[in-house]
């Protein structure tokens, strides 16, 4: 099965394209639409950019979009992540933090599927904390800053095949291939 990925991210085709493959998905890279909603709902935007995708490639396709959540910044940068990744970036968040006891964040992954019956939605999140100084040097965006649940790594410490045992776009990602290869169009 062969479903497109519009995205220009090559770290998240690499996490996606990992679980995809377990599943017999085969996710084909292409350019994510230039125009992105502005909207503090990622699911708004990521099917809003699925549909132009969809338009664009005139085939199954999927587009992610993702935010990272701090609860004690009451859900900041959340929607608006990637806006404050390329401001105030990584050293920026954590400066917001200084001082800050409650460290848990979280990240949201939203994956629309676009195809001819319409979209579809698979959501992902993982719980953890954000460290009080960045590390590691894998990954991309917060990774540096992000120790999931259940391990005292940050993402950025972590090779793929280990960020995507715990990880927001990993769940997502599994969610919509499950949903593929059992309930899915067969036509792929
Ligand atoms: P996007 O809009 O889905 O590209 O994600 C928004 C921003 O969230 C990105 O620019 C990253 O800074 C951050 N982000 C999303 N997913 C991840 C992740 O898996 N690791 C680290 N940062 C992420």
């Amino acid at each position: 099965m062969r479903v497109y990925f519009a995205t220009s991210n090559v770290h998240k085709v690499e996490e996606a394209k990992h679980v995809a493959r377990e599943y017999g998905v085969e996710l084909i890279p292409t350019q994510a639409p230039k125009i992105e909603l502005q909207s503090d709902n990622l699911r708004d935007v990521a099917v809003y950019a699925a549909v132009l995708a969809y338009q664009h490639v005139k085939a199954p396709v999927i587009v992610e979009d993702a935010g990272l959540f701090i609860i004690a910044l009451k859900g900041f940068p959340g929607p608006y992540s990637s806006y404050v990744y390329k401001t105030i970036g990584v050293n920026g968040l954590l400066k917001l933090m200084e001082g800050v006891e409650d460290r848990r964040a979280y990240f949201l992954s939203v994956v629309a599927f676009a195809y001819s019956e319409g979209v579809k939605v698979f959501y992902g999140r993982v719980d953890g904390e954000i460290a009080r100084e960045a590390r590691g040097s894998k990954g991309f965006g917060f990774d540096p800053i992000f120790i999931p649940k259940g391990s005292t790594k940050t993402f950025a410490e972590m090779d793929v095949e280990e960020k995507n045992r715990y990880s927001h776009r990993a769940q997502a990602i599994r969610r919509f291939c499950e949903w593929l290869v059992n309930e899915g169009p067969s036509h792929l």
